[in-house]
């Protein structure tokens, strides 16, 4: 990433970083590096209600700072990082501004620089990030604009696209940041029958980890740059499950809206726990190596599997039962189950479904 970090948890850019006491807060808790919420040249307004809350989903509306650049010199004037570093999220709509923020958040003393560039909230900048020149004239403005390293965060879409990861590859960025949130909408209150956000908006949580997994494994095995995961980590397995699969970093966001500063500083604890037990005390030695257990699926050859019962179960839950499509489930008189290995698809739901891990798949 172009910065050493102390350690790889980073705090994603966002309100929780929205101004010099809050960032002091995350730096207090442990954090190896505080990114900003996105600082642009002009303050902008919070709407109100901006943070939803849904079926354990997080949805926000809030887009940029509601600081402008001159207050952003008052607030990090005084913020004492030790030894953390200060990343500050930028985000202009034209490469003069863009090259001038840069500038000044060098002077300010940034240690980098994020260039927030697919934000899933409004439209106006829409035109930019889904047009790879104009994306790499933007970016190129920042590169050029400073001495300290650069790195651009990518929202899922623009982390699968190889004419995106390309423009900014060839703009001279080395590490990126994936996954800005997703577009959501919180749902549709059905009596009122309106949506229950006023406008589209960022959806964030434990729910997008899957994708941001996934995209980490997509920009390690297709690109050359440094990741800074982000998306969905809510506990020290997670930032484990995303340096297996090749980050340099990670960052943590709604974790800090759903348990407070707090969780910084346990996910630290429990990380450093977790490898200490295991002796390990570089996290090169870990950074990658789940990787080789990923292949593209054209690689996979099919292999004849069959589930079958561990023991007996006389549950009474059925779930194996009522989700085989296959129809390989019976329940036999004495109320257990019975798999037929002559019809069952090797499909593996009814092994994932199981809640006493009663049912396992051999191979035939
Ligand atoms: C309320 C809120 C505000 C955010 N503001 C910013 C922002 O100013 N700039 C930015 O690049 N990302 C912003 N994000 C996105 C987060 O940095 C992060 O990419 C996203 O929340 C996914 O991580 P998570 O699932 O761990 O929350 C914001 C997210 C939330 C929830
Ligand atoms: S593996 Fe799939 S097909 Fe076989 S019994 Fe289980 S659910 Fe049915
Ligand atoms: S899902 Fe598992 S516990 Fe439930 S009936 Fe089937 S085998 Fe038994």
């Amino acid at each position: 990433m172009g910065v050493q970090l102390k350690n790889p948890l980073v705090v994603a850019a966002g309100p929780w970083a929205r101004d010099g006491a809050s960032i002091q807060r995350c730096f207090d808790a442990g954090a190896g590096a505080v990114i900003t919420e996105t600082v642009t040249l002009e303050a902008h307004n919070n709407i109100c209600p901006r943070l939803y809350f849904r079926d354990g989903g997080t949805f926000n509306t809030k887009l940029y700072s509601h600081l402008h650049l001159e207050q952003w010199e008052d607030e990090v004037e005084g913020v004492r990082k030790g030894e953390g570093k200060l990343i500050f999220s930028i985000w202009g709509s034209s490469v003069s501004e863009l090259s001038y923020l840069a500038q000044k958040v060098e002077c300010l003393g940034a240690d980098a620089i994020e260039v927030s560039i697919s934000a899933p909230i409004g439209t106006r900048n829409q035109a930019i990030h889904n047009h790879s020149p104009h994306t790499h004239d933007f970016i190129q403005a920042v590169v050029d604009a400073v001495d300290i390293p650069v790195m651009v965060k990518l929202s899922y879409e623009a982390a699968i696209s190889p004419d995106f990861t390309r423009s900014i590859a060839d703009a001279g960025v080395t590490a990126v940041s994936a996954i800005d949130a997703l577009k959501g909408l919180a749902g549709v209150g059905i009596t009122g029958r309106k949506a229950r956000m006023p406008t589209y908006g960022g959806y964030t949580g434990p729910q997008i980890r899957p994708v941001a997994l996934a995209t980490t494994a997509t920009l390690k095995q297709h690109t050359s740059f440094q990741i800074c995961s982000v998306g969905g980590i809510a506990g020290y397995e997670h930032v484990l499950e995303f340096l297996m699969l090749g980050a340099q970093a990670v960052q943590l966001a709604s974790v800090i809206l759903l348990q407070g500063y707090g969780a910084i500083t346990d996910i630290l604890r429990d990380l450093e726990a977790w490898l200490a037990a295991r002796g390990i005390d570089d996290y090169a030695g870990i950074r990658g190596c789940a990787l080789e257990s990923l292949s593209p699926f054209e690689d996979i050859s099919p292999a004849p599997l069959a589930a079958h019962m561990t023991g007996d179960c006389c549950e009474p839950c059925q779930i194996c039962r009522q989700g085989c499509i296959y129809h390989a489930i019976s329940r036999i008189e004495e109320g257990s189950i019975r798999i037929d290995p002559e019809v069952c698809t090797g499909c593996g739901w009814c092994v994932a479904r199981c809640p006493g891990t009663k049912i396992e798949l051999r191979w035939e």
